[in-house]
């Protein structure tokens, strides 16, 4: 399965980190750099402090037309002026997990407008959105965005944005890990 993502914090791997900060919850410890390697890596490698497993699935919550509007504007990943990367791990509470579908994508679009606010930095930011709540993760999602150093500013104030949402009241642990790839590509 190729759709497998773990992102091993130690000592190895291209991206260097720069910073860790707790925004809510328990923080993750300090390292040195990230490896990201696209498999399941179940133990945690010699010298390293944490594996994050996750996945990539299906969409969930976005409607066709705003599937279109992404897929005309958002760029890729490991373009080469963007060195500059943000590891998101995110648990969101019970309450958000009791809800309906249909409920969820209230809160998440129609109230916290995730996507449409998510499109005005695009194609400066490229993404992926990993999934680990059914892996018994300690996190429920890994996100994971990549830019050039000079749209960090714009990244910044896109986090504002979304920590001061609706659905951001339904976030009871995140990390932010920035990263600068120096590592050969
Ligand atoms: C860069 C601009 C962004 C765009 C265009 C964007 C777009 C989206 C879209 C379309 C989805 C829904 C996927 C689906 O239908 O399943 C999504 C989900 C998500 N995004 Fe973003 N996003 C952006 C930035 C961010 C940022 C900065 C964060 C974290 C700080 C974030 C965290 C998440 C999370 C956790 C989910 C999953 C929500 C859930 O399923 O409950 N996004 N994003």
């Amino acid at each position: 399965m190729d759709n497998r993502y773990s992102f091993v914090g130690g000592k190895e791997g291209l991206w260097q980190v720069i910073d860790v900060r707790g925004i809510a919850g328990s923080s993750l410890e300090l390292v040195k750099r990230v490896n990201v390697v696209n498999d399941a890596v179940a133990e945690l490698p010699l010298d390293s402090s944490w594996v994050l497993q996750s996945f990539t699935s299906n969409i969930r919550y976005a409607m066709r037309d705003e599937v279109t509007a992404l897929r005309a504007v958002q760029p890729v990943l490991n373009r080469s002026e963007a060195i500059s990367a943000v590891l998101i791990p995110i648990k969101k509470t019970v309450q958000w997990w009791e809800m309906a579908q249909d409920e969820r994508r209230a809160i998440f679009e129609e109230e916290s407008h995730h996507t449409t606010v998510g499109l005005e930095y695009l194609p400066g930011v490229a993404r992926r959105l990993l999934h680990c709540r059914d892996l018994g993760e300690p996190f429920d999602f890994l996100t994971w965005f990549e830019f050039a150093p000079e749209h960090t500013k714009d990244f910044d104030e896109l986090l504002l944005r979304m920590r001061a949402s609706k659905e951001w009241e339904y976030v009871e642990r995140e990390v932010e890990v920035r990263l600068i790839r120096d590592g050969i590509l």
